[in-house]
């Protein structure tokens, strides 16, 4: 039985005119996404959405910083996460976030969130 993948696009009220003002690069701020915390960030290669819960205790990782090397660095523990795969950087214990696309359109941002649709056909 294949398995579908959808993406349902959600609008962040972000102005993106107003992005430097509202989400500088290097920075990072919490969003709910159809009911869900986010964290959203920036850097110079782009902006990100991941899951706001560090996966070690649950710090809020919009309370974190942005590295230079396109990371989000948990303001608990210090542990750091790749904003583009999730993936843990600077341990090996194998933690990772979940991350979520992002993309402009119509002057709006908008992040993407998988939709799994079984289907017969
Ligand atoms: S809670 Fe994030 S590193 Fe510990």
């Amino acid at each position: 039985m294949p398995i579908k993948k959808r993406i349902k696009w959600y609008k962040i009220l972000l102005d993106v005119n107003s992005l430097d003002t509202i989400l500088p690069i290097g920075s990072a701020r919490e969003v709910e996404v159809n009911g869900k915390s986010m964290c959203l960030s920036r850097t110079d290669k782009g902006i990100y959405a991941v899951d706001n819960k560090c996966p070690h205790q649950g710090a809020l990782l919009s309370s974190g910083k942005c590295t230079d090397a396109n990371e989000i660095v948990c303001p608990w523990h210090r542990y750091s996460f790749d904003l583009e795969t999730g993936k843990q950087t600077n341990e090996t214990n194998g933690l990772a976030i979940k991350t979520f696309p992002t993309k402009i359109e119509n002057g709006n941002l908008l992040v993407g969130v998988k939709k799994t649709n079984w289907s017969l056909f």
